[in-house]
Order: structure tokens, then sequence, then C-alpha cells
């Protein structure tokens, strides 16, 4: 039987944190599904294709990651894909109200679909993706907490291609 988990989220952009997440779910599950929500109500930095592409070149061809999007409840769309569980990193204690009653209500919704939490290593307590758009937003750069290509796109959006890097941020 092969075991699927989806890991969805907006991943505006992926960080080194959901990497760091997702391989810990592919040591658990044969296959894992990066599931990007399009949400029609909330325009991100990234579109939902550049978000993908940012993925898709950060996971470096792991047979069991795919990536997908989806609209809509998540649960409906773990259960359309076949998932026994969603996966939600957790960070610091401040995450967990939200992620409990998110996971209580998708349980409500698909008893029979498990959320498994996983925590991230302690260098990546602290990295969220809205940290990081307001520390570049403030010309600040982070990019010891993403992968290059995300890094790269981020230079991009804030027309920093040819920044020296003079503000980035130290691994603590
Ligand atoms: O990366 P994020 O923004 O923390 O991810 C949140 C996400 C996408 C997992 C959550 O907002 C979600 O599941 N949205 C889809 C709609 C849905 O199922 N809502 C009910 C949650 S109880």
């Amino acid at each position: 039987m092969t075991r699927i988990a989806v890991y969805p989220g907006s991943f505006d952009p992926v960080t080194l944190g959901h990497l760091d997440v997702l391989e810990r779910a592919t040591l658990i599950f044969d296959r894992v599904i990066m599931a990007v929500l399009e949400n029609p109500a909330k325009s991100g930095l990234f579109t939902v294709e550049e978000r993908v592409e940012l993925i898709r070149q950060s996971v470096n061809e792991n047979p069991r990651v795919e990536v997908d999007t989806f609209q809509g409840l998540t649960v409906e769309y773990a259960r359309r894909v076949g998932a026994a569980a969603m996966i939600r990193g957790l960070r610091a204690v401040s995450d967990f109200e939200n992620e409990f009653q998110m996971a209580l209500m998708n349980r409500r919704l698909a008893p029979e679909i498990h959320t498994v939490f996983l925590m991230t290593s302690f260098s990546n307590v602290y990295v969220s993706s809205s940290l990081i758009k307001e520390v570049y937003r403030f010309g600040g750069s982070v990019e010891d907490v993403l992968p290059p290509p995300s890094a790269r796109a981020m230079r991009r959006r804030f027309g920093r291609e040819d920044s020296d890097h003079a503000l980035q941020g130290e691994r603590t």
C-alpha cells in the first residue's frame, strides 16, 4: 500500500523550513504532495505558478515528492488524491493554537485523514515566509533561510540582482 501525504500551504515562497519538514515527511510517507493553495481572496508576492516552479527547482528531483495546486478545502483535495495524512510544520508555541484549531476542524470534516505535525530543525524555528518578505521589503536580506531558487526570485522581485547582501542575516 502506498502511503500518501499532502503537505498544504501558501509557500510564498518556499523556505528551508518548509524543505526541512518536507524531507522529514518523505522518511515516513511513500509520496508527499506539496500542494499550493490557490486562494483568490489573497494575492501573494509570487503567483501560484511561480511558487510551484520555485518548489520544483528546490526539491532536487526527489522521486517521493510531487508538487500540485488546489482550490477549496484541503481535506477535499486530500481525499481526491487518496492521502492518509496532511503534514503541517510546527515551529514555536505560537503556531500551536492556530494549527490545533485547523487540525480539529479538518478532523471534523474528514475523520479518516490525520494531521501529522513535524518539527523543523532548531535553526529553522523562527523562519517564516511572511517574516522573510517583511525583512526584504525594508531592505534586509535573509538568504541563508531560503533555498537558492527562492533567494534568486526574492532578489529579482525586490530589484536587488546586484546586491552584495550586506544586510544578510547570520544563521543562529
Ligand atoms: O502556509 P499556510 O498559509 O500556513 O497554509 C494554510 C493552509 C493553506 C494550509 C490553510 O489555510 C488551508 O488549508 N486552506 C484551505 C481552505 C481550508 O481547507 N480551510 C479550512 C482549514 S480548517
